[in-house]
């Protein structure tokens, strides 16, 4: 078992279960909060300890190089930072996106493609927002920053395996003029506040294009873990959309539980959607041991689904009592995957290397 791998995951993992406990604290579920101020570390904890780790994790895991680990071992610091109750946190995370973009580099200087360029950008703007963090500008004006990052680098892996359908020219600029959209309406949403609606005009640009133009649409025909996949994915997309007309028709600072609608359509239900659905892949990657696939994975993958259709509907009705339903099954729904996720891990240690998942995506 690789041992820096291994604690990077758990430092990614600790910070998912720490977000949680501070969602739920600010659902107003009746929890220590731990400190005064751990509720409005929530964001931070999921996207820069949770997400930030994991990803930063993978990519130095395929590049193979040292360094490559420095990135995401910043952004463990910064979440277990915040844990403590220390200062410094935006140090670390601004310290983390040096790494990521600095990873993306080495990624595009080795294959000059659109996706590498796209996953570049995405790091960009994780850079961005945390130096943003780092200068005192509130969460509410970062977030666009972090939204794109987390776009970015998702359609750009994407983009990569759609290498298995034939895109024409005009699927590529579309991909493009999405991309744009997001990267100038997240700029300019630190100037003007539509450009939030332009980004949001751009979610669901790209969520089209995923829609229409992504191999899960094929794959989803087939059995197993790659139907499990495809349809993590599609779910996912559908979501992207959401999140995307959400952000265009309400903008920023929207009214009354809009804003939660608007911010859980896209980290739940895409963003963890596609963690659900890319498990199988990433995980052995990480750990070099087999996740076998089972049909248990679905119940995780429907509670997601299904609480935040309660959650984001409640939202949109000024519900609140759905709202904190739906957000508590969300969590239940997280922890679901986590444990099944163990579970498999542990069952791939007496499983033969032939049964191990292996998926097309
Ligand atoms: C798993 C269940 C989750 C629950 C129950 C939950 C709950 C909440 C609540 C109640 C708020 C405050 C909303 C408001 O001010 O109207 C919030 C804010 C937020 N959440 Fe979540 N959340 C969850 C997962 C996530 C995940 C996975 C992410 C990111 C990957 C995320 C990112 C955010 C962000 C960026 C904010 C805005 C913070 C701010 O402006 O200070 N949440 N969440």
């Amino acid at each position: 078992m690789p041992r820096k791998e291994l604690a990077l995951l758990a430092v990614s993992v600790v910070s998912l279960l720490a977000g949680l406990w501070a969602a739920l604290v600010l659902l107003g579920f009746h929890l220590p909060p731990l400190r005064p101020a751990f509720p409005a570390d929530h964001a931070p904890l999921m996207v820069v300890g949770f997400l930030g780790t994991l990803i930063g994790l993978e990519r130095a895991v395929s590049l193979r190089r040292p360094w490559t680990y420095l990135g995401p071992a910043a952004t463990g610091l910064a979440a277990l930072v915040l844990l403590a109750g220390l200062p410094g946190a935006p140090l670390f995370a601004a310290l983390g996106g040096l790494g990521m973009t600095a990873i993306f580099v080495t990624l595009w200087r080795r294959t000059r493609a659109a996706h590498t360029a796209a996953m570049l950008l995405g790091a960009l703007c994780f850079l961005g927002g945390n130096l943003l963090w780092l200068g005192g500008v509130p969460l509410a004006a970062l977030v666009p920053w972090w939204i794109a990052f987390l776009l970015l680098t998702i359609a750009g892996e994407r983009l990569e395996l759609s290498r298995l359908v034939a895109l024409t020219l005009a699927d590529r600029a579309v991909f493009w003029a999405a991309a744009g959209l997001v990267t100038l309406g997240t700029v300019w949403s630190l100037l003007a506040p539509a450009g939030v609606r332009l980004a949001g005009a751009g979610l669901a640009l790209l969520a089209g294009w995923l829609l229409t133009r992504d191999v899960a649409r094929r794959t989803v025909r087939q059995a197993g873990v790659t139907r499990f996949i495809a349809l993590g994915l599609l779910a996912g997309f559908c979501w992207l959309g959401v999140a995307g007309a959400l952000l265009l028709a309400f903008g920023p600072y929207p009214p009354g539980l809009i804003l939660d609608a608007q911010l859980h359509a896209f980290f739940l239900g895409f963003v963890l959607s596609m963690i659900f659905a890319h498990a199988p892949i990433v995980f052995p990657a990480v750990l070099r041991r087999p996740l076998p696939f089972a049909p248990r994975f679905y119940a995780h993958l429907a509670l997601l689904h299904l609480s935040l259709l309660l959650r984001v509907g409640a939202d949109l009705a000024g519900w609140p009592p759905g709202q904190y339903l739906g957000g508590v099954l969300n969590v239940v729904a997280v922890l679901a995957f986590l444990a099944n996720t163990l579970w498999s891990v542990r069952r791939g240690r007496v499983v033969p290397r032939e049964d191990s998942s292996r998926a097309e995506a």
